[in-house]
């Protein structure tokens, strides 16, 4: 049993919409404007006081569902995410607890928008290391609680939701390859500089609105398409596979444009690509989760298809994983 494979997906999206029309009346931004430079329309907003690991409750209990497997059965839990509900412990720890997997290690990823294929990669290798049959792997973000709601460049980017994956020890080689990279000299391009051990929180972090990601959008747009295509190629070389053997491409989903780009440059036909962008914005670590997810409910991914997750984010980070649908 020394492969792995993904029995089950589940997601969460919390309920209220926040429309472009909303966000014209709380900062000087358009829909327009919105739709034209990132494709996004809506995004999902939690109500206040509900935490990461709530959302990552609700898309983890949908996937065990449909795995078949109880939470007892777990033996893994990895969370990737950059809002935990508290600094520590672990969101997987709540998780854990909530969901009653009671014999499943639990620890958290930080690697930003990239987290999932992180967290995806991380799990996969220690199934077939022999260490754990059944690990449950999800990312879920509250963004909305790191959001500046009074800066027009980044508020308008960011949503909430959770997406979940169930893998076990199998005999067939369903994970074919992983790529994961980052060059943390970029950290300032996308960071939440205030709160944590280097400048801690204090009256003058929040002053000075410390405390809320902060984004140099335009130098990252560039870097985005170039990583995103050489991680895709990275990983589909090592499985020996060329980008016309793709059957569906799911890409972080930070922006329409970047996506379309690292789509020409790969030479992988739109139909190929899977985009929920236009409902739910940029989900960090959850955004290649759900659309996973989703493209997966769509009936967009077929036994024996190769599905090809391709990210980038705050690190910075990026990595491209290659999967057999068995
Ligand atoms: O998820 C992790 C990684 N994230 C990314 O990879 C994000 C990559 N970057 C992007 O997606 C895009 O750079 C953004 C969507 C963030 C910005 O789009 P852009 O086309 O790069 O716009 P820009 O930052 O160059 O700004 C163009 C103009 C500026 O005005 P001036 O200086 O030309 O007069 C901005 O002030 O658009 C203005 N602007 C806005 N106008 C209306 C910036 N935000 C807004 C807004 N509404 N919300």
């Amino acid at each position: 049993m020394k492969f792995a494979k993904i029995v089950g997906l589940g997601k969460y999206l919390p309920p209220k919409i926040l429309t472009n029309f909303d966000l014209e009346k709380m900062v000087d931004t358009s829909d327009e404007w919105i739709t034209t430079r990132t494709g996004i329309k809506t995004r999902r907003i939690v109500e206040k006081g509900v935490g990461t690991s709530r959302l990552g409750y609700e898309a983890s209990r949908l996937a065990l569902k449909r795995a078949g497997l109880r939470p007892s059965q777990l033996d893994l839990i990895i969370v990737a995410t950059i809002t935990p509900d508290t600094q520590f412990p672990s969101t997987a720890s709540y998780l854990q607890s909530y969901l009653k997997a009671r014999r499943a290690s639990c620890f958290d990823i930080s690697a930003a928008c990239a987290g999932y294929v992180y967290g995806l990669t991380s799990a996969w290798q220690m199934i077939s290391g022999g260490l754990y049959k059944n690990a449950l792997v999800v990312g879920a973000e509250t963004l909305s609680s790191i959001t500046d709601w009074s800066d027009r460049s980044t508020c308008v980017l960011f949503g909430d939701g959770a997406g979940a994956a169930v893998l076990t020890a199998g005999r067939k080689k369903s994970f074919l390859s992983s790529y994961l990279g980052g060059d943390g000299s970029q950290a300032d391009l996308l960071i939440l500089p205030g709160g944590g051990s280097h400048i801690p929180l204090s009256g003058e972090v929040i002053k000075k609105r410390l405390h809320y990601i902060k984004m140099r959008g335009n130098e990252l747009f560039r870097i985005a398409v170039r990583v995103m295509v050489k991680a895709a190629q990275t990983a589909l070389k090592r499985a020996s596979l060329r980008t016309k053997d793709v059957s569906l491409l799911i890409p972080h989903q930070a922006n329409e444009r970047i996506i379309n780009a690292v789509g020409k440059r790969l030479k992988i036909s739109p139909d190929r690509i899977y985009k929920n962008i236009s409902r739910y914005g940029n989900m960090s670590s959850a955004s290649s989760a759900v659309a996973l997810c989703e493209a997966w409910e769509e009936g967009k991914i077929k036994k024996d298809d190769i599905v090809a997750l391709d990210v980038f984010g705050g690190g910075l980070v990026w990595g491209s994983c290659v999967i057999r649908w068995i």
